[in-house]
């Protein structure tokens, strides 16, 4: 709440969330990915109030629509606070999965999204994240047995590395995520699409995958459109402003 009151209520701008909704079907998106961070505290009202802004996004079946949680979506273990991140999850991606079942594969449009979380409570100095021992088998798993060729796109919320390529900080990093940066790296994964660094950025890999950080919506008032040819796996991207 320290961090709400003090520092965040004055960076984050809601309007902004208001104009991404509106904005984003008039782009005629494919797939709109929402990489977490609804919330701050986590508090019930938090996520009513994002859900009830973006629902104009869940009710438009013109696209597809993604979302995984944030480390500020899971930032404490109280269980209304828990059971309402669940229910944002649920519906913010239609109804067709519970958020325990990440993470998971889903295809679309001959794209394999992978549906990772990250997200856990931590100590009030650390917006650290972990992928949980369960979840790392499965990545590995899943990545073993992929067939070549396949265009891959994670969606995730911590940055696989920063915009310079580097591990992130120990406090602001995801642990656990080996198997996922590897996949990148090599190039068995085509896009990494994530958040939770404010500023956005894109990093080519020398594979030729790329991770896009969409930064935050409401510091800074962008969102990061991406054009990606799955045959060719071409991509190009730009921000755009709100
Ligand atoms: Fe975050």
């Amino acid at each position: 709440m320290f961090n709400h009151l003090v520092r965040r209520a004055r960076k984050h701008r809601w309007e902004l969330a208001v104009a991404a909704a509106e904005k984003i079907p008039a782009l005629n998106p494919d797939v709109v990915v929402c990489s977490g961070d609804l919330a701050t505290i986590s508090a019930p009202r938090e996520f009513e109030q994002a859900v009830q802004t973006l629902l104009p996004l869940v009710d438009d079946t013109s696209f597809e629509l993604l979302y995984v949680p944030g480390n500020h979506d899971y930032y404490t273990h109280d269980p209304v606070c828990v059971e309402h991140l669940r229910q944002a999850f649920h519906t913010m991606n239609r109804g067709r999965w519970q958020l325990g079942e990440l993470p998971l594969a889903h295809t679309f449009e001959g794209v394999e999204f992978v549906l990772v979380n990250e997200a856990r409570p931590e100590p009030p100095y650390s917006s650290a994240g972990g992928v949980t021992p369960v979840a790392q088998e499965w990545l590995q798993q899943w990545f073993t047995h992929l067939a070549d060729e396949t265009p891959v796109c994670l969606v995730h919320h911590y940055p696989l590395f920063d915009e310079q390529g580097r591990e992130l900080a120990r406090r602001r990093r995801c642990r656990g995520n080996e198997a996922m940066q590897q996949a990148l790296r090599e190039g068995a994964a085509h896009l990494s699409l994530c958040g939770h660094i404010h500023e956005p950025y894109a990093r080519e890999e020398a594979g030729g995958g790329i991770e896009f950080c969409a930064g935050s919506v409401t510091a800074c008032a962008t969102v990061t459109v991406i054009e990606f040819d799955p045959a060719s796996k071409a991509i190009a991207w730009e921000l755009v402003e709100l």
